[in-house]
């Protein structure tokens, strides 16, 4: 029987708490950064072992608010790995510009700044006016942020090199209004998206996806929940239609590995084939 060390049996219960009483599942996200974070929260709320947290998840939901929080790595940038964008630009625009609807799905959209370099980037192809993008995280605080659409201006010169090195067309610029130390990204923008909370473990598909893109979000799983996930984002697309995992992500080991051919390998684009 394999053995199960005190700080994991703790774990265990501590997620099953917040299942039972938030319907949130962790129990499949990966092994030692989320125990980390967990001992962090521990120690930051002056408990003497994981166990005293548990009433406090039970009763607190405040307290489940920071550990939600903790479970949620948020880092994102604009245009974060350029080739990729650049990639979609040369490869994936010529193909959806063939189609009158175009139905784009972000899973895991953080705080919205990838959300965002898909809308400039798809108004630059002459794609956004026919395009719906369903901008999706169980992170409410994040989504928030993301519907503002207002960013810290010190971010603006990482952004811009982004930008031009994803082929941008245009000036960075001219897609925010500055205001002091932040700026807000032009409305316009915003008007084909539609954020959600979705729960990537448990909430049902988005049906009819042109595009789903999903990045650094399968990290945080362990390789069941991973594959779960993968199929969901199968079952959600259309066929001939494309997957975008992030530079650690792949679906070598899954079992959708033979409904999907290469699109670019490095870029961890993947093409779903057609359903016989
Ligand atoms: C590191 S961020 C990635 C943001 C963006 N995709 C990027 O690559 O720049 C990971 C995001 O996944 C979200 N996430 C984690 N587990 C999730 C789940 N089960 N369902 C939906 N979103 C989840 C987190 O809230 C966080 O916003």
């Amino acid at each position: 029987m394999k053995k199960v060390d005190i700080v994991e049996f703790e774990i265990r219960q501590l997620l099953d708490a917040v299942l039972f009483q938030y319907g949130y599942d962790f129990r499949n996200y990966s092994g030692a950064s989320m125990e980390r974070r967990i001992r962090n929260r521990c120690i930051l709320s002056n408990c003497n072992n994981i166990s005293e947290m548990i009433p406090k998840i039970l009763h607190d939901p405040d307290f489940f608010d920071l550990f939600l929080k903790d479970m949620s790595i948020t880092v994102t940038e604009m245009f974060r790995d350029p080739y990729v964008y650049k990639r979609i630009r040369q490869e994936i625009c010529p193909v959806l510009s063939t189609y009158s609807r175009i139905n784009v799905w972000h899973a895991g959209c953080a705080t919205g700044e990838e959300v965002f370099s898909m809308a400039i980037l798809f108004e630059e192809e002459g794609l956004l006016e026919r395009t719906r993008i369903y901008a999706t995280d169980f992170n409410n605080n994040s989504l928030e942020i993301a519907k503002r659409g207002i960013y810290s201006a010190e971010k603006m010169k990482q952004y811009t090199k982004n930008y031009i090195d994803s082929g941008g067309r245009a000036s960075f610029a001219d897609y925010y209004m500055a205001k002091y130390d932040s700026v807000k990204i032009k409305e316009s923008l915003k008007k084909n998206i539609t954020f959600a909370n979705h729960n990537l473990t448990k909430d049902q598909v988005f049906a009819q996806m042109n595009l789903i893109i999903c990045r650094n979000v399968l990290i945080y799983f362990d390789n069941e929940l991973q594959d779960q996930t993968l199929n969901l984002f199968k079952d959600s697309l259309i066929n001939r239609g494309y997957l975008v995992l992030g530079d650690k992500e792949t679906i070598d080991f899954s079992d959708i590995r033979d409904d999907f051919e290469d699109c670019c390998r490095k870029e961890r684009i993947f093409r779903k084939k057609n359903e016989i």
